[in-house]
């Protein structure tokens, strides 16, 4: 880390411009080579603060509120079953050469369980090794002209999407021009897929698309022939099961992957399509925590201990997310939903460094509500809902006087000055 830090002994945290559009070829890529770069705040006693120039406190300062807001992914039971079936789903497509079918997935949860962040980390694990593979065979693309290797495309649904404009988001991904028609269309997304050499394509907030009316065949016709696609199909939505998105599919009884079956119309524009018979998915729910069984305890206090380490407040203890009222807290606050338990450990650090308490207490994060900010890019059915009541204790009396509080602190707590 020394060979990172500037003449100012510091470190260089902040990243020039926008966040990168993953939505986008390029800022998928951006994304990918960017996401495990971020370096969190030197761990610093009091007393080392203290002796900081009051220039660098503050630079401290912003630092640490910018490692409590890139905690990063941790992983959860829930998540790592899901990155466990993408790995070996995508690695095994990706290394079968013959043509037609490959088996998909469908990721299907509420809003903030941690779908997207998990989806797109599993595949840009993958694309990691399939490019280095792939250098490794093929010499990289001349200097200043295009890469045309684009192994995972990532699309999001907009929001009351019609089948139009998913393919205009998939075309979106490649700068492909936009033909005018729904079949054109279809056709302009195969050749994108194929110019590409793409064999990942992931179709985020599908579950935007209107499904639910019965007579909507330009919307079904368009998922099958999606599926028909030469790629593995990795669709995300909220309840996709009862979503339209499988309707006439079922699950094998004995493999519980989904059976859909194909376009039947013998419009498809797919020519091997005619001779295949079915597509198969594997679903996987991501769940929230749960508070009900002990290992789902186990493995809620496990994710706190991960934020917990990733904490750089100066009054707290080691146990202070894990210990006593605290994960029965958190737990009630946020329902086990690792998006707003993110939100809650963000508001709350922030105001810890800001009121100067530098810890976190069931009594300070019942002050700050969880706000999940600009809600106009999700769709109703994505946005959970969030316990209203915040009070430490519900049913107990409220403790009173801070005094009480402060007595539990643990041998290890730094001391004020
Ligand atoms: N395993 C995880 N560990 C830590 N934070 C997570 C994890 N999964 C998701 N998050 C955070 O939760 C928030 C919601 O996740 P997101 O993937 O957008 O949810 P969804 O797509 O299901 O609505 C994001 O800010 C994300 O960084
Ligand atoms: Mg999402």
């Amino acid at each position: 880390m020394a060979d990172r830090l500037d003449e100012s002994g510091i470190v260089p945290f902040l990243r020039a411009g926008p966040a990168p559009d993953r939505t986008r070829r390029e800022g998928w890529q951006r994304w990918r080579r960017q996401r495990d770069l971020f370096t969190p705040a030197p761990r610093l006693s009091l007393e080392e603060y203290a002796a900081l120039s009051p220039r660098r406190r503050g630079l401290h300062d912003i630092h640490r509120a910018a490692t409590h807001m890139n905690i990063g992914l941790l992983e959860t039971p829930m998540s790592a079953r899901v990155t466990r079936l993408m790995r070996s789903r995508l690695r095994n497509n990706a290394l079968n050469f013959e043509p037609g079918t490959r088996d998909g997935l469908m990721i299907s949860g509420g809003g903030y369980l941690g779908k997207t962040e998990t989806v797109c980390a599993a595949a840009a694990a993958f694309e990691d090794v399939w490019r280095d593979l792939h250098h490794q065979l093929l010499p990289p693309p001349a200097e200043g002209t295009r890469d045309l290797f684009v192994p995972v495309a990532y699309c999001r649904t907009p929001v009351r999407a019609t089948p139009k404009g998913l393919c205009a988001a998939i075309l979106d991904f490649y700068g492909a021009p936009l033909p005018k028609t729904l079949n054109a269309m279809i056709r302009a997304v195969r050749d994108s897929l194929r110019d590409h050499r793409t064999t990942a394509l992931l179709l985020d907030d599908i579950t935007r698309l209107r499904l639910h009316r019965e007579d909507d065949q330009d919307t079904l016709d368009l998922v099958r022939e999606l599926m028909d696609l030469n790629v593995t199909l990795v669709l995300i939505g909220v309840d996709i099961p009862t979503s339209g998105l499988v309707r006439g599919g079922y699950p094998n009884p004995v493999t519980g992957q989904w059976i859909v079956a194909p376009v039947s119309t013998g419009k498809s524009f797919n020519p091997a399509a005619a001779t295949q018979t079915e597509r198969r998915f594997d679903l996987v729910d991501l769940d929230p925590f749960d508070y009900d069984t002990e290992e789902g305890v186990t493995a809620f206090l496990a994710h706190l201990a991960g934020i917990e380490d990733r904490l750089r407040l100066f009054r707290a203890w080691p146990g202070m997310l894990t210990e006593g009222e605290m994960p029965e807290y958190l737990y009630r606050r946020t329902r086990g939903i690792v998006g707003l338990l993110k939100r809650l450990i963000e508001d709350g650090t922030a105001d810890a460094i800001e009121s100067g308490t530098e810890k976190l207490t069931p009594e300070q994060l019942a002050t700050i509500p969880i706000r999940l900010g600009n809600m106009a890019d999700r769709d109703p059915s994505e946005i959970p809902q969030i316990p209203e009541n915040t009070s430490p204790s519900p049913g107990a009396p409220r403790r009173r006087g801070r005094n009480t509080v402060f007595d539990d602190h643990g041998p290890r707590s730094a001391e004020a000055t």
